[in-house]
């Protein structure tokens, strides 16, 4: 890949690449962003889940998840978040660079994590298939670029390791997506309960049906021409969400053992720690 693909498409702040959709007087303003007590936010790496995540929560009553990231677009997008309420706002932000005012007003946040490997995998065939994204070729020219942190969103390791730093905050949930794929009702319960909401083991079970993997990719061609469905940072070309990865390296497994020795979020992903 050329620099210059790169380079029309992603742009770097704070030492982190953004695509070119956020743009640069958004992100510099992050920090005069006005968060509210009851703002909730779902943060993730990219392609950790979140848009099951965001499913879920849209099938849970009293929650309502504003549609694109808050760092994506220009300055207006301030004023295009003041029209929601009872906010769920979702960001792919390392914690560094998460707005000032949501840490202080230590709004709840749920963060999703997902093993690297997969997500790797995952962000190769997005980077393949999606415009607004750097042309690749290859599964080991990505890969690179991964373990290298060059990548939209920058490092994964950095940005697990920024919120791990934040796991026992009363006002953050972790959750993996591993864990929601082998149980996805308690799950879903996790959440409800962590945004103070209390549901029927009914409701729930109905909302793990409705946002199963199944449901969610048959209903890909409907909602692509619906906008109040659109959550990635990257497209709003939702069939390019739901695929299936799996997949690995041992470059990989040496680098995750030796990024990741102290994490205790890591051993969420079993095989490595
Ligand atoms: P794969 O590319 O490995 O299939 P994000 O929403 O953060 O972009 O993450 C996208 C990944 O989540 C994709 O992974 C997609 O298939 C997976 N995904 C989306 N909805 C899912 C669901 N309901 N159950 C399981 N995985 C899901």
């Amino acid at each position: 890949m050329s620099s210059e693909s790169q380079s029309s498409v992603l742009h770097k702040f704070k030492g982190i690449l953004f695509s070119t959709m956020s743009s640069e007087e958004l992100l510099n303003s992050l920090d005069s962003s006005e968060a509210r007590e009851d703002d909730v936010f779902l943060v993730s790496y990219p392609k950790s889940g979140t848009h099951w995540i965001a499913k879920i929560i849209e099938n849970i009553p009293n929650a309502r998840i504003t549609l694109t990231p808050i760092e994506l677009g220009d300055i207006s997008k301030f004023e295009e978040l003041k029209v929601y309420c009872e906010r769920v706002i979702p960001t792919h932000l390392n914690y560094n660079v998460l707005p000032m005012n949501i840490k202080q007003k230590q709004c709840k946040i749920i963060y999703i994590i997902r093993n690297p490997k997969d997500t790797a995998v995952s962000l190769f065939h997005y980077y393949r298939e999606n415009p607004n994204l750097p042309g690749i070729e290859t599964w080991h020219e990505l890969f690179e670029l991964f373990l290298r942190g060059d990548v939209v969103y920058g490092s994964w390791f950095d940005h697990i390791l920024s919120w791990e730093e934040h796991k026992n905050a009363k006002n953050i949930l972790i959750i993996s997506y591993e864990e929601m794929k082998k149980d996805p009702s308690k799950t879903i319960k996790k959440i409800t309960a962590f945004l103070g909401l209390s549901m029927s083991d009914g409701e729930i079970n109905q909302i793990a049906w409705k946002t199963s993997f199944t449901e969610m990719k048959n209903n890909t061609a409907k909602e692509n021409h619906d906008p109040n469905h659109t959550i990635c940072a990257l497209t709003s070309n939702r069939s390019l969400v739901f695929r299936k990865g799996s997949v690995g390296d041992e470059l990989f497994d040496e680098l995750f053992t030796e990024k990741m020795k102290h994490s205790e979020l890591a051993k969420h992903f079993g095989d490595y720690s």
